[in-house]
């Protein structure tokens, strides 16, 4: 706390908490950054977790991070955010001590996928990779080439329980409040693949500022993903909307069949933990995190 309290005073900043009044400040910073979150996606943010940023003398919000709580052991390190003007003067590294402390005085270990310039600033504070990601992007998409089965149907709240269970299997951690914030404001996005009473998929997503992103995707086989992601997307919803997906670097072929569809690769992440390269959860299971900011 207090390295970057003394930083901020030092640049004529303020350093302080977040909370719900700052949503706008938060969205116009991620905005600039050219970043997909809404306010929505602040709101939810601000209200599960807990964030640290700094202000300018006129008010303006020029840099924040996030602590987001899944369960009791682990929590996503986000929307790690310096204005342009305000970057390479140590705000990044002095924000994630202070996340860093956070955490650990609870016991707490700390995750975060990682842009590239992000991972420059985390790799010297203990911050280890795990596996990259691929953002893939398609303004006007058209997955009906992929050919897959229809196998999946719409999720209904009675699916909430096992969604749960086997999210927290797949990503490794508790996160009924995000599945549920996902499942209500986007339900017709919403899919589950179901075998003999078992679930063995779903598929969840949120309108972003510029694209759809459907996530977390989670499935038992490639087909299964395929498939998941064809009927909410294309024939699920009937929407054509600029689609984005995250897609975990070990699953090649889905990435390669979305190239096949026409997607681009935007950029990519590296998942990384605090201290440790051990993997959470079942990575095999995960076709497409929720997003960087979410995990
Ligand atoms: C990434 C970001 C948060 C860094 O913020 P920052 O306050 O400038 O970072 P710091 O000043 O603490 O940087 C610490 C060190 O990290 C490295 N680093 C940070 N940004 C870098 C960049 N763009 N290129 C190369 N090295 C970089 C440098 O080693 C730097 O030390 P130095 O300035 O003494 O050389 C900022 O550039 C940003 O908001 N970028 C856009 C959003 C983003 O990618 N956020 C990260 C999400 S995971």
């Amino acid at each position: 706390m207090e390295n970057i309290k003394a930083l901020a005073a030092n640049l004529g900043l303020t350093y302080r908490d977040l909370g719900p009044a700052d949503v706008g400040g938060g969205y116009l910073l991620s905005s600039q950054a050219g970043w997909n979150q809404t306010e929505a996606d602040w709101r939810l943010m601000l209200a599960n977790g807990q964030g640290w940023g700094l202000e300018s003398p006129d008010g303006q919000l020029i840099a924040s991070a996030l602590t987001l709580p899944y369960g009791t052991e682990v929590a996503w390190i986000s929307m790690v955010l310096v204005t342009e003007t305000w970057r390479r003067h140590g705000i990044a590294t002095d924000l994630l001590r202070h996340c860093i402390d956070h955490l650990d005085a609870r016991g707490v270990t700390a995750g975060l996928d990682a842009t590239e310039a992000g991972r420059l600033v985390y790799l010297p504070l203990g911050f280890q990779d795990i596996y990259p990601i691929d953002r893939m992007v398609a303004e006007t998409p058209d997955l009906s080439d992929l050919g897959v089965e229809r196998i999946s149907r719409a999720m209904t709240a009675e699916d909430m329980d096992k969604v749960v269970a086997l999210e927290s299997v797949a990503f490794g951690a508790e996160r009924g409040a995000l599945i549920a914030h996902l499942f209500r404001q986007t339900p017709d996005v919403a899919r589950v693949i179901e075998r003999n009473g078992e679930l063995t998929g779903y598929a969840l997503g949120r309108n972003g500022r510029n694209y759809l992103q459907i996530g977390p995707l989670v499935a038992a086989s490639e087909t299964d993903a395929l498939a998941l992601l064809t009927e909410t997307y294309g024939q699920g919803s009937g929407t054509s909307e600029p689609l984005l997906l995250d897609i975990p670097g070990h699953h090649a072929g889905l990435i390669k069949s979305l190239k096949d569809a026409g997607f681009t690769r935007q950029r990519g992440y590296v998942r990384m933990l605090m201290g440790q390269a051990e993997v959470m959860g079942n990575p095999g299971l995960v076709y497409a995190i929720t997003g960087p900011e979410l995990a």
